[in-house]
Protein backbone atom coordinates (compact mmCIF):
# COMPACT_ATOMS: atom_id res chain seq x y z
CA UNK A 1 0.00 0.00 0.00
CA UNK A 2 0.63 3.35 -0.41
CA UNK A 3 1.47 6.22 2.10
CA UNK A 4 1.99 9.92 2.29
CA UNK A 5 5.73 11.07 2.82
CA UNK A 6 4.98 12.42 6.19
CA UNK A 7 5.08 9.24 7.79
CA UNK A 8 8.54 8.99 6.04
CA UNK A 9 9.78 12.30 6.96
CA UNK A 10 8.68 11.71 10.59
CA UNK A 11 9.73 8.11 10.60
CA UNK A 12 13.02 8.44 12.43
CA UNK A 13 11.94 11.16 14.90
CA UNK A 14 9.96 9.08 17.01
CA UNK A 15 11.61 6.74 19.21
CA UNK A 16 14.94 6.81 18.72
CA UNK A 17 15.16 9.95 20.65
CA UNK A 18 13.95 7.94 23.43
CA UNK A 19 15.88 5.09 22.98
CA UNK A 20 17.36 5.15 26.22
CA UNK A 21 14.37 6.08 28.50
CA UNK A 22 12.49 3.02 26.47
CA UNK A 23 15.50 0.86 27.42
CA UNK A 24 15.14 2.21 31.10
CA UNK A 25 11.55 1.53 31.61
CA UNK A 26 12.36 -2.52 30.28
CA UNK A 27 15.05 -2.68 33.19
CA UNK A 28 12.41 -1.12 35.29
CA UNK A 29 9.68 -3.97 33.90
CA UNK A 30 12.26 -6.49 34.36
CA UNK A 31 12.96 -5.17 38.83
CA UNK A 32 16.04 -3.17 38.14
CA UNK A 33 16.03 -0.25 40.27
CA UNK A 34 16.81 2.41 37.57
CA UNK A 35 16.67 6.19 38.82
CA UNK A 36 14.94 7.67 36.18
CA UNK A 37 15.58 10.98 35.43
CA UNK A 38 14.97 11.62 31.33
CA UNK A 39 11.22 12.90 30.62
CA UNK A 40 10.24 16.31 32.11
CA UNK A 41 7.02 15.29 34.07
CA UNK A 42 6.38 17.59 37.49
CA UNK A 43 6.53 15.55 40.42
CA UNK A 44 3.79 17.11 42.14
CA UNK A 45 0.26 16.98 41.72
CA UNK A 46 -2.25 19.29 40.38
CA UNK A 47 -4.01 21.39 42.94
CA UNK A 48 -6.85 20.04 44.37
CA UNK A 49 -9.15 22.71 43.78
CA UNK A 50 -8.50 22.28 39.78
CA UNK A 51 -9.27 18.65 39.92
CA UNK A 52 -12.57 19.72 41.82
CA UNK A 53 -13.27 22.24 39.37
CA UNK A 54 -12.90 19.18 36.45
CA UNK A 55 -15.15 16.87 37.87
CA UNK A 56 -17.63 19.72 39.25
CA UNK A 57 -17.97 20.29 35.44
CA UNK A 58 -17.86 16.78 34.63
CA UNK A 59 -21.13 16.34 36.72
CA UNK A 60 -22.30 19.61 35.42
CA UNK A 61 -22.59 18.39 32.04
CA UNK A 62 -19.93 20.16 31.02
CA UNK A 63 -19.09 17.40 28.47
CA UNK A 64 -20.56 18.80 24.86
CA UNK A 65 -18.85 19.48 21.70
CA UNK A 66 -17.18 23.22 22.21
CA UNK A 67 -15.87 25.24 19.40
CA UNK A 68 -12.58 25.62 17.49
CA UNK A 69 -11.70 28.81 19.57
CA UNK A 70 -12.45 27.27 22.95
CA UNK A 71 -14.86 27.92 25.23
CA UNK A 72 -15.66 31.73 26.28
CA UNK A 73 -14.52 31.55 29.98
CA UNK A 74 -11.37 29.84 28.88
CA UNK A 75 -10.47 32.55 26.48
CA UNK A 76 -11.58 35.48 28.29
CA UNK A 77 -8.89 33.88 30.88
CA UNK A 78 -6.06 34.17 28.69
CA UNK A 79 -7.03 37.35 27.70
CA UNK A 80 -7.03 38.90 31.31
CA UNK A 81 -3.20 36.82 31.52
CA UNK A 82 -2.27 38.27 28.20
CA UNK A 83 -3.22 41.58 29.11
CA UNK A 84 -1.40 41.61 31.70
CA UNK A 85 1.41 41.86 29.48
CA UNK A 86 0.25 43.87 26.57
CA UNK A 87 -2.91 45.87 26.83
CA UNK A 88 -4.32 45.65 23.32
CA UNK A 89 -5.28 41.52 23.37
CA UNK A 90 -8.30 40.66 23.01
CA UNK A 91 -10.02 36.72 22.02
CA UNK A 92 -9.70 37.16 18.41
CA UNK A 93 -5.74 37.13 19.89
CA UNK A 94 -6.59 33.46 21.46
CA UNK A 95 -7.40 30.07 20.06
CA UNK A 96 -7.63 26.60 22.38
CA UNK A 97 -5.59 23.48 21.85
CA UNK A 98 -4.69 20.91 23.48
CA UNK A 99 -1.51 21.26 24.59
CA UNK A 100 1.49 23.25 23.89
CA UNK A 101 2.37 20.20 21.38
CA UNK A 102 -0.81 20.32 19.68
CA UNK A 103 -0.30 24.44 19.03
CA UNK A 104 2.77 24.29 17.85
CA UNK A 105 1.53 21.36 15.61
CA UNK A 106 -1.00 23.41 14.07
CA UNK A 107 0.68 27.02 14.36
CA UNK A 108 3.30 25.64 12.13
CA UNK A 109 0.95 23.93 9.71
CA UNK A 110 -0.61 27.09 8.80
CA UNK A 111 2.84 29.26 8.77
CA UNK A 112 5.07 26.87 6.59
CA UNK A 113 5.07 24.47 3.82
CA UNK A 114 7.35 22.55 1.44
CA UNK A 115 10.23 24.80 0.72
CA UNK A 116 10.28 26.57 3.58
CA UNK A 117 12.41 27.20 6.24
CA UNK A 118 12.12 27.21 9.81
CA UNK A 119 15.18 28.65 12.22
CA UNK A 120 15.61 26.89 15.44
CA UNK A 121 18.42 27.47 18.28
CA UNK A 122 20.13 23.76 18.45
CA UNK A 123 20.19 22.39 21.46
CA UNK A 124 16.45 22.55 20.66
CA UNK A 125 13.02 20.56 21.97
CA UNK A 126 12.80 16.81 20.63
CA UNK A 127 10.17 17.11 18.93
CA UNK A 128 10.49 20.22 17.20
CA UNK A 129 12.31 18.64 14.48
CA UNK A 130 9.22 16.36 13.56
CA UNK A 131 6.93 19.30 14.15
CA UNK A 132 8.20 21.17 11.22
CA UNK A 133 9.34 17.95 9.05
CA UNK A 134 5.53 17.45 9.16
CA UNK A 135 4.60 20.51 7.28
CA UNK A 136 7.38 19.67 4.66
CA UNK A 137 9.41 22.56 5.43
CA UNK A 138 13.47 22.47 6.96
CA UNK A 139 14.63 22.94 9.63
CA UNK A 140 18.03 25.14 9.83
CA UNK A 141 20.00 24.69 13.00
CA UNK A 142 21.04 27.75 14.96
CA UNK A 143 24.12 27.20 17.50
CA UNK A 144 23.33 28.31 20.78
CA UNK A 145 26.48 28.89 22.89
CA UNK A 146 27.69 28.06 26.31
CA UNK A 147 29.84 30.88 26.31
CA UNK A 148 26.31 32.88 25.96
CA UNK A 149 24.66 30.92 28.10
CA UNK A 150 23.09 29.13 25.91
CA UNK A 151 20.93 32.17 24.63
CA UNK A 152 20.30 32.37 20.65
CA UNK A 153 22.72 35.32 19.51
CA UNK A 154 20.87 37.56 17.04
CA UNK A 155 24.28 37.84 14.58
CA UNK A 156 24.07 33.67 15.10
CA UNK A 157 20.68 33.65 13.58
CA UNK A 158 21.27 36.18 10.89
CA UNK A 159 23.84 33.94 9.74
CA UNK A 160 21.86 31.22 9.26
CA UNK A 161 18.58 33.20 7.33
CA UNK A 162 18.37 31.99 3.96
CA UNK A 163 15.81 33.80 1.52
CA UNK A 164 13.71 30.46 2.15
CA UNK A 165 13.16 31.29 5.53
CA UNK A 166 9.85 31.83 6.93
CA UNK A 167 9.87 31.24 10.85
CA UNK A 168 12.25 31.69 13.86
CA UNK A 169 10.75 28.82 16.76
CA UNK A 170 12.33 30.18 20.09
CA UNK A 171 11.85 28.71 23.38
CA UNK A 172 12.28 30.47 26.58
CA UNK A 173 12.80 29.24 29.36
CA UNK A 174 14.46 26.41 27.20
CA UNK A 175 14.53 22.46 26.97
CA UNK A 176 17.05 21.57 27.48
CA UNK A 177 19.34 24.33 28.51
CA UNK A 178 17.07 26.03 31.19
CA UNK A 179 18.39 29.31 29.22
CA UNK A 180 16.20 32.11 29.62
CA UNK A 181 15.57 34.90 27.04
CA UNK A 182 16.00 38.74 28.38
CA UNK A 183 14.18 41.81 26.96
CA UNK A 184 17.21 42.79 25.08
CA UNK A 185 17.91 39.67 23.20
CA UNK A 186 14.38 39.34 21.92
CA UNK A 187 14.67 42.87 21.13
CA UNK A 188 17.89 42.24 18.96
CA UNK A 189 16.54 38.98 17.89
CA UNK A 190 13.16 40.93 16.89
CA UNK A 191 15.26 43.38 14.56
CA UNK A 192 16.61 40.48 12.62
CA UNK A 193 13.27 39.26 12.09
CA UNK A 194 11.49 42.61 11.14
CA UNK A 195 14.13 43.03 8.83
CA UNK A 196 13.77 39.93 6.73
CA UNK A 197 9.81 39.45 7.39
CA UNK A 198 10.14 36.41 9.69
CA UNK A 199 7.13 35.21 12.12
CA UNK A 200 8.54 34.75 15.65
CA UNK A 201 6.81 31.42 17.30
CA UNK A 202 7.97 31.61 21.04
CA UNK A 203 7.12 28.24 22.59
CA UNK A 204 6.41 29.49 26.37
CA UNK A 205 5.85 26.52 27.83
CA UNK A 206 7.74 26.88 31.45
CA UNK A 207 6.90 30.82 31.83
CA UNK A 208 6.37 29.67 35.25
CA UNK A 209 9.54 27.87 36.11
CA UNK A 210 12.24 30.59 36.09
CA UNK A 211 14.54 30.85 38.93
CA UNK A 212 15.25 34.27 39.49
CA UNK A 213 14.94 36.52 36.78
CA UNK A 214 12.30 38.28 35.20
CA UNK A 215 10.34 36.58 31.79
CA UNK A 216 10.33 38.02 28.57
CA UNK A 217 8.52 37.11 25.31
CA UNK A 218 8.43 38.72 21.87
CA UNK A 219 4.90 38.88 22.46
CA UNK A 220 5.28 41.25 25.07
CA UNK A 221 7.43 43.56 22.71
CA UNK A 222 4.62 46.08 20.76
CA UNK A 223 7.10 46.21 18.03
CA UNK A 224 6.42 42.46 17.12
CA UNK A 225 3.00 42.08 17.56
CA UNK A 226 2.39 41.30 14.07
CA UNK A 227 4.80 38.78 13.62
CA UNK A 228 5.21 37.15 17.25
CA UNK A 229 2.81 33.84 18.30
CA UNK A 230 2.69 32.95 21.84
CA UNK A 231 2.54 28.85 22.53
CA UNK A 232 2.10 27.22 26.27
CA UNK A 233 0.09 25.59 28.54
CA UNK A 234 -0.62 24.36 32.08
CA UNK A 235 1.15 21.28 31.40
CA UNK A 236 4.72 22.67 33.57
CA UNK A 237 2.70 25.50 35.21
CA UNK A 238 0.18 23.47 36.67
CA UNK A 239 2.08 20.13 36.78
CA UNK A 240 -1.09 19.37 34.61
CA UNK A 241 0.51 17.45 31.79
CA UNK A 242 -2.46 14.76 31.08
CA UNK A 243 -4.99 17.71 30.96
CA UNK A 244 -3.88 18.45 27.39
CA UNK A 245 -4.65 22.10 27.87
CA UNK A 246 -3.35 24.53 25.69
CA UNK A 247 -3.31 27.86 23.54
CA UNK A 248 -1.46 29.91 21.12
CA UNK A 249 -2.10 33.60 21.44
CA UNK A 250 -1.15 35.75 18.23
CA UNK A 251 -2.06 38.14 15.45
CA UNK A 252 -5.64 38.60 15.37
CA UNK A 253 -5.50 37.90 11.38
CA UNK A 254 -3.16 34.95 12.13
CA UNK A 255 -5.53 33.56 14.43
CA UNK A 256 -8.82 33.86 12.12
CA UNK A 257 -6.94 31.66 9.82
CA UNK A 258 -5.92 29.42 11.90
CA UNK A 259 -8.89 29.22 13.50
CA UNK A 260 -10.17 26.82 10.44
CA UNK A 261 -7.07 24.67 10.54
CA UNK A 262 -7.72 23.93 14.36
CA UNK A 263 -11.63 23.41 13.50
CA UNK A 264 -10.57 20.73 11.15
CA UNK A 265 -8.22 19.03 13.37
CA UNK A 266 -10.01 19.36 16.61
CA UNK A 267 -13.49 20.55 16.81
CA UNK A 268 -12.85 22.20 20.02
CA UNK A 269 -10.94 21.17 23.08
CA UNK A 270 -13.39 19.16 26.38
CA UNK A 271 -15.64 21.95 27.76
CA UNK A 272 -15.06 20.24 31.57
CA UNK A 273 -10.87 20.53 31.11
CA UNK A 274 -11.39 24.52 29.44
CA UNK A 275 -13.18 25.14 33.06
CA UNK A 276 -10.16 23.70 34.77
CA UNK A 277 -8.21 25.51 32.82
CA UNK A 278 -10.42 28.99 33.36
CA UNK A 279 -9.54 28.66 37.01
CA UNK A 280 -5.58 27.58 36.46
CA UNK A 281 -5.14 30.51 34.52
CA UNK A 282 -7.06 33.32 36.20
CA UNK A 283 -6.75 32.25 40.41
CA UNK A 284 -2.97 32.09 42.12
CA UNK A 285 -1.85 28.52 42.87
CA UNK A 286 0.86 27.50 44.70
CA UNK A 287 2.56 24.47 42.66
CA UNK A 288 4.91 26.59 40.08
CA UNK A 289 6.23 27.90 43.18
CA UNK A 290 7.01 24.68 44.65
CA UNK A 291 8.19 23.38 41.72
CA UNK A 292 10.27 26.54 41.35
CA UNK A 293 12.31 25.80 44.73
CA UNK A 294 12.44 22.46 44.45
CA UNK A 295 13.99 22.66 40.94
CA UNK A 296 16.60 25.49 41.57
CA UNK A 297 17.77 23.56 45.25
CA UNK A 298 17.89 20.61 42.82
CA UNK A 299 19.88 21.88 40.21
CA UNK A 300 21.91 23.58 42.53
CA UNK A 301 22.46 20.13 44.40
CA UNK A 302 23.95 18.81 41.11
CA UNK A 303 26.22 21.51 40.28
CA UNK A 304 27.40 20.81 43.79
CA UNK A 305 28.30 17.11 43.53
CA UNK A 306 29.54 17.15 39.91
CA UNK A 307 31.78 20.05 41.09
CA UNK A 308 33.74 22.78 39.31
CA UNK A 309 36.85 21.00 38.84
CA UNK A 310 35.87 17.12 38.20
CA UNK A 311 35.51 16.19 34.55
CA UNK A 312 31.92 16.63 34.49
CA UNK A 313 30.52 20.44 33.28
CA UNK A 314 27.23 21.16 34.63
CA UNK A 315 25.36 24.21 33.56
CA UNK A 316 22.84 25.95 36.48
CA UNK A 317 20.09 26.23 34.63
CA UNK A 318 18.29 29.97 34.53
CA UNK A 319 14.45 28.08 34.49
CA UNK A 320 12.34 24.71 33.32
CA UNK A 321 13.22 21.50 35.12
CA UNK A 322 16.53 20.06 33.32
CA UNK A 323 19.89 20.42 33.98
CA UNK A 324 22.74 19.86 30.63
CA UNK A 325 25.81 18.57 32.17
CA UNK A 326 29.09 18.77 29.19
CA UNK A 327 30.65 15.13 29.67
CA UNK A 328 33.53 15.31 26.94
CA UNK A 329 36.57 15.21 29.58
CA UNK A 330 35.79 11.47 30.04
CA UNK A 331 35.82 10.98 26.50
CA UNK A 332 32.42 10.10 25.97
CA UNK A 333 29.97 11.21 23.72
CA UNK A 334 26.64 12.45 25.52
CA UNK A 335 25.05 8.73 24.25
CA UNK A 336 27.83 6.85 25.19
CA UNK A 337 27.96 8.42 28.41
CA UNK A 338 24.12 8.30 28.52
CA UNK A 339 24.29 4.05 27.69
CA UNK A 340 26.97 3.55 29.94
CA UNK A 341 25.53 5.39 32.63
CA UNK A 342 22.41 3.37 32.23
CA UNK A 343 24.14 -0.07 32.00
CA UNK A 344 26.81 0.04 34.77
CA UNK A 345 25.01 2.82 37.21
CA UNK A 346 20.96 2.30 36.53
CA UNK A 347 20.89 5.62 35.91
CA UNK A 348 19.16 7.06 33.01
CA UNK A 349 19.51 10.82 31.46
CA UNK A 350 19.31 11.97 28.23
CA UNK A 351 21.73 11.77 25.92
CA UNK A 352 22.18 15.30 24.18
CA UNK A 353 22.37 14.09 20.82
CA UNK A 354 18.24 13.86 21.16
CA UNK A 355 18.20 17.49 21.13
CA UNK A 356 20.84 18.72 18.05
CA UNK A 357 23.89 18.06 17.25
CA UNK A 358 25.35 21.01 19.59
CA UNK A 359 24.37 19.19 22.15
CA UNK A 360 26.36 15.80 21.42
CA UNK A 361 28.49 15.93 24.32
CA UNK A 362 25.59 16.80 26.91
CA UNK A 363 23.64 14.63 28.85
CA UNK A 364 20.10 16.03 30.03
CA UNK A 365 19.28 15.56 33.50
CA UNK A 366 15.84 15.71 34.69
CA UNK A 367 15.20 17.59 37.78
CA UNK A 368 11.84 15.85 38.58
CA UNK A 369 12.89 13.45 41.41
CA UNK A 370 13.35 13.86 45.47
CA UNK A 371 16.83 15.55 46.45
CA UNK A 372 17.96 12.19 47.89
CA UNK A 373 17.33 10.31 44.33
CA UNK A 374 18.82 13.05 42.69
CA UNK A 375 21.98 12.89 44.99
CA UNK A 376 22.80 9.25 44.63
CA UNK A 377 22.43 9.47 40.89
CA UNK A 378 24.66 12.27 40.59
CA UNK A 379 27.02 10.66 42.56
CA UNK A 380 27.16 7.77 40.44
CA UNK A 381 27.32 9.84 37.58
CA UNK A 382 30.38 11.51 38.95
CA UNK A 383 32.04 8.29 39.84
CA UNK A 384 31.11 6.59 36.15
CA UNK A 385 33.14 10.11 34.69
CA UNK A 386 36.03 9.27 37.46
CA UNK A 387 36.26 5.68 36.39
CA UNK A 388 36.18 6.64 32.42
CA UNK A 389 38.95 9.72 33.40
CA UNK A 390 41.07 7.05 35.22
CA UNK A 391 40.79 4.41 32.31
CA UNK A 392 42.22 6.95 29.92
CA UNK A 393 44.95 7.84 31.60
CA UNK A 394 45.89 4.25 31.95
CA UNK A 395 45.24 3.72 28.50
CA UNK A 396 48.26 6.87 27.64
CA UNK A 397 50.62 5.24 29.98
CA UNK A 398 50.08 2.27 28.45
CA UNK A 399 50.93 3.62 24.71
C1 LIG B 1 9.82 22.90 25.33
C2 LIG B 1 8.56 22.10 25.40
N1 LIG B 1 7.53 22.45 24.62
C3 LIG B 1 6.38 21.75 24.65
C4 LIG B 1 6.21 20.66 25.47
C5 LIG B 1 4.91 19.92 25.46
O1 LIG B 1 4.02 20.63 26.24
P1 LIG B 1 2.48 20.27 26.34
O2 LIG B 1 2.31 19.26 27.42
O3 LIG B 1 1.82 21.56 26.69
O4 LIG B 1 2.05 19.77 25.00
C6 LIG B 1 7.26 20.26 26.31
C7 LIG B 1 7.13 19.07 27.18
O5 LIG B 1 8.05 18.56 27.76
C8 LIG B 1 8.47 21.00 26.27
O6 LIG B 1 9.50 20.67 27.05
Amino acid sequence: MRYASITERLADLGSGKWAVHIEARAMVARGVPVIELTIGEPDIAPDPALLAECIRAMQAGRTRYSNGRGEPAVVKALVGKYRKRRADVTERNILCFPGTQTALFAVMLALVEQGDGVLVGDPYYATYEGVIASTGAHMTPVPLRPEHGFRLQAQDLAAAITPQSRVVLLNSPHNPTGAVLTEADIATIGEVCRKHDLWIVCDEVYEELIFGKPFASPFDNPDLAERAIAVSSISKSHAAPGFRSGWAAGPEEFCSRLLPVSETMLFGVQPFIADMTAMAVSQPFETSTIMRANYTRRAALVCVILGDNGPLRPFMPEGGMFIVVDVSATGLSGAEFATTLLRDKQVAVMPGSSFGVQAENLIRISLTVADDKLEIAASRMADLAEERVAAKDKQLWAS
